[in-house]
């Protein structure tokens, strides 16, 4: 016995997507952390495909460029007319003359497609032995797409395009959702019997069932589970009912899984995000990209992280967040910002209106209010003052600023870099640093005050600051007596 051959996949994405009004290609629109295309990719990866072959067309350098950085293993075929979803399938074909078995074809614009539905396709189709097996769905407005025209007995009869259907085939609320599973053999034959007697002289890939068919090659529907799989995109409010469908499904999924989602309807999380049980999200949040969070922690309200990695027991509040690692038990926010290189260490907090760019806060190290914390090491339980700017541009370069273990840097104070404060060393607040302070020491860079005595009376005359001053004196007048 030879071994079952390997399946062979092809995506049809050489179109434009006219009704998208973009210079992005239609399939590279991205959807909660994928493209169009990647989505359609990941579901047919179930197909255990031996080659994917995507059909390239429309801006195809930038479409190959996608696909080199997402999925270096598919084989690009350019189609460089696009004369039809039939002549993209011929093309594509041709990239593979040795392969045989089932081929599965999809379109590329059918994002909430599942694994398991191309999975249930593909072993619907083999198990009949057919020709040909198209995914179908009944939906409530089926304009502009194919119909699915049935026999007396049932059977699949053939797809009709809707411009070139009648009246009573319009009717018709079973639609080709552009997915089906092919026998290759059989379906290079056909391939090359189709014609372009259609209204917009096209080769059609559905007319390949009709010709099957009508030769006696057994053809079939496989009716998928949950018609919103087989939604397609057109334009951009069609994009956004997909997101928002995605949105739901993603949800949902966490959800049962052990992670608290507050409002479900105000919470986008990208498919490539990762969540531990009892994690709690909170209204109006954001995670995206590889963001990951571990059990326990705290998202939100209004918090948007991006590439970020929450650690256990963490709470990120009010925050936006790109490229950091929150480590566990720290708190972030309200309305903090944390850049590229953050790492924060276990109970670690960066407060309200705190920046942090390339920093690193030890264990238990705080920067609790106003501060810019750029290209810095802060040591474990170090205490950084409300008001702390690190000074790290000088208009040309960067430099690093490090504060050791334990140190108290006060209020108000601009650590220029290159400096360091070595571990317990203190800066008076209202100092600006660059020379270092060692170990134990005070820093102080302020200038002694000053009271000019009378100053109010004489240069603001007639003001309520001259007319409060006059009371408070006359009553420290009125007490020494
Ligand atoms: C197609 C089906 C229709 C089905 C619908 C589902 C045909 C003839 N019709 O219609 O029955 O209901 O999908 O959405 O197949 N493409 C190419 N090269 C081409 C033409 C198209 O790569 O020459 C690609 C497009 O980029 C797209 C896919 O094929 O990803 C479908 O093309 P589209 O023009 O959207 O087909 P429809 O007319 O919508
Ligand atoms: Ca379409």
């Amino acid at each position: 016995m030879s071994q079952a051959p390997l399946r062979t996949v092809v995506v049809l994405a050489a179109g434009e997507g006219k009704r998208m009004k973009s210079a992005t290609p239609k399939v590279l629109h991205p959807l909660l952390g994928r493209t169009l295309l990647g989505h359609v990719l990941t579901a047919s990866s179930a197909a255990g495909a031996g080659q994917t072959i995507v059909v390239v067309g429309h801006k195809a350098d930038l479409v190959e460029a996608h696909l080199s950085e997402v999925a270096p293993g598919v084989t690009p075929v350019l189609q460089a007319q696009q004369n039809g979803t039939g002549h993209a399938v011929r093309i594509a074909l041709e990239a593979a003359p040795e392969a045989t078995g089932t081929v599965v074809v999809l379109n590329g614009d059918v994002p909430l497609l599942r694994a398991e539905t191309v999975a249930s396709l593909i072993e619907a189709h083999e198990s009949g032995a057919r020709g040909a097996t198209v995914l179908a769905a009944e939906v409530g407005d089926p304009t502009g797409l194919g119909r699915i025209v049935r026999d007396a007995s049932g059977g699949l009869e053939r797809i009709v395009e809707e411009r070139d259907a009648s009246a009573e085939v319009r009717a018709i609320r079973e639609i080709n959702a552009g997915i089906y599973a092919f026998d290759l053999a059989s379906l290079r034959e056909a391939l090359s019997k189709l014609s372009t007697d259609n209204d917009q002289g096209e080769e059609y890939l559905t007319d390949v069932f009709g010709i099957m068919a009508s030769v006696g090659h057994p053809v079939g529907v496989f009716v998928a589970p949950d018609a919103d799989e087989t939604l397609g995109c057109n334009d951009r409010a069609e994009l956004a009912s997909l997101r928002a469908l995605l949105r739901d499904r993603v949800n949902q999924a966490w959800m049962r899984s052990g992670v608290s989602i507050l409002d479900p309807a105000t919470t986008w999380i990208d498919v490539t995000v990762a969540l531990e049980p009892d994690v709690e999200i909170d209204q109006n949040s954001q995670l995206l990209g590889a963001t990951s969070v571990a059990a326990g922690a705290i998202i939100g309200p209004d918090s948007t992280l991006i590439d970020t990695t929450v650690g256990a027991g963490a709470v990120v509040l009010r925050t936006h967040s790109i490229g950091a690692e929150v480590g566990p038990e720290a708190t972030v926010g309200p309305f903090s910002f944390l850049r590229p290189g953050t790492r924060l260490g276990r109970k670690a907090k960066v407060g309200g209106f705190v920046e942090t760019k390339n920093a690193e806060l030890g264990d238990g190290a705080k920067v609790p209010h106003l501060s810019y914390v750029g290209d810095a090491t802060i040591g474990a339980k170090a205490n950084i003052g409300a008001g702390t700017i690190f000074a790290n541009y000088d208009g040309v370069n960067k430099s690093h600023t490090t504060v050791g273990e334990a140190a108290f840097v006060g209020s108000d104070t601009v650590l220029i870099a290159p400096v360091e404060i070595e571990p317990g060393a203190y800066v008076a607040a209202g100092s600006a640093i660059q020379k270092g302070v060692p170990a134990g020491s005070l820093g102080v860079t302020r200038a002694p005050q000053r009271n000019v005595e009378g100053w109010v009376a004489r240069k603001r005359p007639g003001t309520v600051s001259a007319a409060a001053a006059e009371r408070a004196l006359a009553e420290k007048d009125a007490a020494a007596e």
